[in-house]
């Protein structure tokens, strides 16, 4: 839905996009671009599957504050094609726990922040990010890769409205709308993939979570006494049928949030390294993308001969490095894309999952291209591997171990004066000894 509300400005002041969510922040930085910059802005609000009470009344708000266009782009199959299908073929899992989601939006929502720029004509785009998380850095360097000439402006950063008493009295004073209800302590970014969950409470990591933080999962305690299954098809790495029905992804996505969601499975509660250099406490509800991860990954187990898997392993660390950083537009992360493709050409078949009350197993993978030898694996009387080949293959492995421990036993046995410190054929005690002596010296002198 591509909705432009209000023809452009004829004015002669200069343009600014914002990518607008309708909340307090991103509805003050109107009226700051407006009053403390002068410029004319254009809101643009991006669907990427998050929670809203309705983009209409979203896009109304903005024009009722002075904006001279309102976009509104719905992204979500965009988000699904491109950006997490690139995640899923890159199991994509900072530190090996988050599953990117914010990260994952923040490009696509720069995209069109650039592509609404040019239509504009607009000098300048702006978000409402502050100047201590990983989204300003996302942002700006997505537009730096898309369009290096347009400037960004980031309000929340540059005003100096630092506590919520000054932004809501700015608020006020300017006509913008203040919800009666005090908002909920936590800072909050949700999309099709999931939703992260920030501050309040949280900010003591020895404190649990609250229940109220949880919305797309059911406590485990309550979820159901039976396990659900569900089968997952995948065609050349994109899960594209649930249960033997096909459908687009997200559509599935939103499909098995669901039926995840309800086996309260997907939470992750986890200290985390920013970009920037803190280390902050963050809650995530990511009950689809966690559970296609893992089918994916079984199924990679299948299909992918050992080396490309085990060297897919180490890229898969800075594929999400990359995209965690903000750089989703570098050269790096595109080779990477490219490398992740190619291996993907074969990841055809079908993974059956099994939810229970928190959990999330694999029970079973099947594929075409499985590279699994039921005879090579048996250990029955159909067994067709050589066994007595291995003794050659483990001879010829092991020859350079066998050569240096021939050598270790030898100087060990010889006379003391060509002894070396930490060759006494004990091995690692040996070894410790030497770096105790070592690190004394150093420390003595
Ligand atoms: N820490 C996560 C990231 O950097 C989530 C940030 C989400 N932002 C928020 N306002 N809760 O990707």
């Amino acid at each position: 839905m591509n909705v432009s509300a209000t023809p452009a400005s004829a004015t002669a002041k200069e343009k600014v996009v914002l990518a607008y969510s309708g909340g307090l922040d991103t509805s003050v930085c109107i009226k700051w671009l407006q009053n403390e910059m002068d410029l004319d802005v254009i809101a643009m609000l991006g669907n990427v599957g998050q929670e809203h009470d309705g983009l209409e009344k979203v896009a109304a708000k903005a024009k009722q504050l002075g904006c001279v266009a309102v976009e509104v782009v719905d992204m979500t199959d965009e988000f699904a094609n491109t950006y997490l299908t690139c995640a899923i073929a890159a199991n994509a899992m900072y530190e090996n726990k988050y599953p990117l989601l914010s990260a994952l939006s923040r490009p696509l929502i720069s995209k069109h922040l650039v592509e609404v720029a040019h239509k504009y004509g607009a000098t300048c785009v702006a978000h409402g990010c502050t100047g201590k998380g990983n989204d300003q850095v996302r942002f700006e360097t997505s537009i730096i890769a898309l369009d290096p000439e347009l400037k960004v402006i980031a309000p929340v950063r540059e005003w100096d409205l630092g506590m919520r008493p000054d932004e809501i009295a700015y608020a006020k004073k300017h006509g913008v709308p203040v919800a009666q209800s005090i908002e909920k302590p936590y800072s909050i970014d949700d999309n099709l993939w999931g939703r992260a969950i920030e501050a309040g409470v949280l900010e003591d990591p020895w404190a649990e979570p609250p229940a109220d933080i949880w919305t797309m999962t059911v406590d485990p305690l309550d979820a159901s006494d039976a396990p659900t299954y569900v089968e997952i098809g995948f065609t050349a790495g994109v899960p594209t049928s649930l249960n033997g029905q096909d459908m687009p992804l997200a559509e599935l996505v939103d499909a098995l949030n669901k039926i995840a969601g309800a086996n309260g499975f997907g939470r992750i509660d986890m200290i985390e390294n920013r970009y920037v250099g803190l280390k902050s406490r963050e809650c995530y509800e990511v009950p689809a993308g966690l559970a296609l991860i893992q089918a994916h990954k079984a199924l990679e187990d299948l299909c992918l001969e050992r080396d490309v898997l085990h060297h897919k392993l180490a890229l898969e660390q800075i594929w999400a490095d990359q995209v965690y950083n903000g750089r989703w537009f570098s050269p790096l992360k595109e080779a990477l894309d490219a490398f992740m493709a190619n291996t993907q050409q074969v990841l055809t078949g079908s993974v059956k999952l099994k939810f229970y009350k928190g959990g999330c197993v694999v029970v079973g993978r099947s594929s075409a291209a499985s590279l699994y030898d039921a005879g090579l694996a048996t250990y029955d009387n159909d067994d067709s591997f050589d066994q007595k080949a291995a003794k050659g293959f483990i001879d010829i492995q092991g020859l350079s171990i066998k050569t240096w421990a021939t050598k270790r036993t030898e100087l060990a046995q010889a006379p003391q004066d060509v002894q070396l410190d930490v060759l006494d054929g004990t091995g690692e005690a040996a070894c410790a000894d030497a770096y105790g002596q070592t690190f004394a010296q150093a420390v003595n002198c």
